[in-house]
């Protein structure tokens, strides 16, 4: 079979990077071909090759056989090329519909006013296929990431490619989300197209991938059938090294002080009545589905949010939070999930990004900076979190996805508070990376922090949590104890509504 895009020995530099050394990649029709990698390995390099963003340096890329020259995204999109990239690149104050057929709106006679109607209506028809309950008038800036991220998928595919290259499509959806995706695939194979898929998440590859092709560093390591290989092989070939990941080791924590307390807590349907309590080297896990309120717990702790009603403790004093300032003032620090928005300076270079919020330390008693105290702890983060730039000096906005991620980690990890919240904090991070935050989060309990985490990976909530508190719709349903807890009992506390517990009055089932 001809594949529809073969691509040999890519070669690209960016100043102080040699991102891809001679790689070679290629897919054929119906196939999804899956493409792995550690964070900065060149993933997303590659595929902006392929999809006109960067231009090559040196190799060759043909299309059903045939050499071609991608100069422009507009002309890999005329040529079948799609992509749904890494960072969610919709206009936020647009709407759904005017995202997706931005450019190439139908037009009313003459060709001179945009056809709302007929916008909406193609809009709703490809939501409608995706099983997307969405308004396709609704703001963009509104949506989740999870929703956002939808919408993206939904522009993609609405161009109709021969090829669909899909760079982390999953990092924030929830499982029936992702289900949804699946079938979309299923259905693009079954059609012909090619599907180049990126992700962090091993047991997809399992799921969805045919071949998966896996690069390190830069250079283009193997491809291997994705059923018949095991996941240890690929990882290695990742990473060049086997991982272990050993299950936490729960300390006794009886006699420890309660660092944070939280009593109460309350905001609209999102934030329910919600009370808990983490000790001094303590981490607790938040498990629960996508929407179960995890996150607006955490925004309300540290004043992104206003309370309705509802105490906070720390250290067993009363705490009175209406902006984060006061939070971290408290000594409480957040690493949200939305990075983009909240997390990280990208005109700023590694180095400023991860010293930002603790500045105070580095500043000399004359009011100086102390530079090289800076450069060699962020030398030391880098290092610690295999951080992949040129040096500490480079911009946030030149790292990889994941690279980016973990800067907004340093930053916290470095930042000194009692009560460390981190949601998502491995989101878009690889696997050798993820088990180093691992390590750096236990060693910070250990120092005697309370630390929370919120994560929509079962896997990882077991792997960290000495307690499990798990939500649903708003309310916390339960906390478990970590170690060895099933995850059918958490998945049962996560799915545990407000009407299957109680009766209503009338007798009838919600
Ligand atoms: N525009 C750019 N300028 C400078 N360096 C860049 C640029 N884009 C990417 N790089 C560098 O090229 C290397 C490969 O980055 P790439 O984004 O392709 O990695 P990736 O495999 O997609 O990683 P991740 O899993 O974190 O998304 C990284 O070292 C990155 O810092
Ligand atoms: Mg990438």
């Amino acid at each position: 079979m001809t594949p529809l895009v073969s691509m040999r020995d890519i070669d690209k530099s960016f100043p102080g990077v040699h991102a891809l050394k001679s790689v070679q990649f290629e897919v054929l029709p119906g196939e999804v071909h899956a493409l792995m990698g550690e964070n900065g390995a060149g993933k997303s390099t590659l595929m902006k090759i392929l999809s006109g963003v960067y231009s090559k340096d040196a190799g060759v890329i043909e299309l059903d056989g045939k050499s071609v020259n991608v100069t422009s995204p507009r002309q890999a999109q005329e040529l079948g090329i799609g992509i749904i990239h890494q960072e969610l690149s919709l206009m936020r104050d647009l709407n759904a519909a005017q995202n997706i057929f931005i450019g190439r709106e139908p037009r009313s006679a003459g060709n001179f006013v945009i056809d709302e109607k007929r916008l909406n209506a193609d809009t709703a028809k490809l939501f409608a296929a995706m099983h997307l309950k969405l308004d396709p008038k609704v703001q963009v800036e509104s949506l989740t990431i999870a929703k956002q991220q939808m919408v993206e998928i939904a522009k993609a595919l609405s161009h109709k490619s021969r090829v669909l290259i899909m760079d982390e499509p999953t990092a924030a959806l929830n499982d029936a989300e992702i289900n949804e995706l699946f079938t979309i695939i299923r259905q693009l194979k079954a059609e012909g197209v090619g599907i180049v898929y990126i992700s962090h998440k091993m047991d997809e590859l399992k799921r969805i991938a045919d071949r998966v092709t896996v690069m390190r560093d830069g250079e283009y390591v193997g491809t291997v059938p994705a059923a018949d290989t095991p996941v240890e092989k690929i990882i290695s070939m990742m990473v060049g090294r086997a991982i272990s990941d050993e299950p936490p080791t729960i300390p006794d924590l009886k006699d420890a002080e309660v660092l944070l307390e939280v009593k109460n807590l309350n905001r609209g349907r999102e934030v329910q009545d919600v009370s808990f309590s983490v000790k001094k080297g303590e981490i607790l896990g938040f498990a629960g589905l996508m929407g179960a309120g995890r996150t607006e717990v955490a925004r309300v702790i540290f004043g992104a949010d206003s309370m309705q009603s509802g105490e906070i403790f720390v250290h067993g004093k009363k705490v009175s939070i209406k902006q984060p300032r006061d939070a971290v003032r408290a000594g409480i620090g957040y690493l949200s999930e939305d990075r983009k928005q909240f997390g990280l300076a990208t005109g700023m270079d590694v180095a400023a990004n991860i010293v930002m919020a603790s500045v105070e330390r580095f500043i000399s008693p004359l009011g100086v900076l102390k530079n090289k105290e800076i450069r060699d702890t962020a030398r030391e983060y880098i290092k610690q979190l295999t951080i992949r730039t040129p040096s500490e000096r480079q911009e946030t906005r030149f790292l990889s996805g994941g690279n980016q991620q973990k800067v907004v980690v340093a930053k916290w990890l470095l930042r000194d508070c009692d009560v460390l919240i981190f949601d998502e904090p491995t989101r878009g991070i690889d696997v050798g990376a993820k088990s180093e935050i691992y390590k750096l989060l236990n060693k910070l309990a250990e120092q005697g922090r309370a630390i929370i985490v919120i994560s929509s990976e079962l896997p990882e909530i077991l792997r960290l949590s000495h307690r499990i508190a798990v939500m649903c719709e708003g309310r916390l349903t339960g906390i478990l104890p970590g170690g060895d807890t099933p995850q059918e009992e958490i998945m049962r506390l996560a799915t545990q509504r407000a009407s299957a517990t109680t009766t209503p009055a009338n007798g009838r089932a919600a």
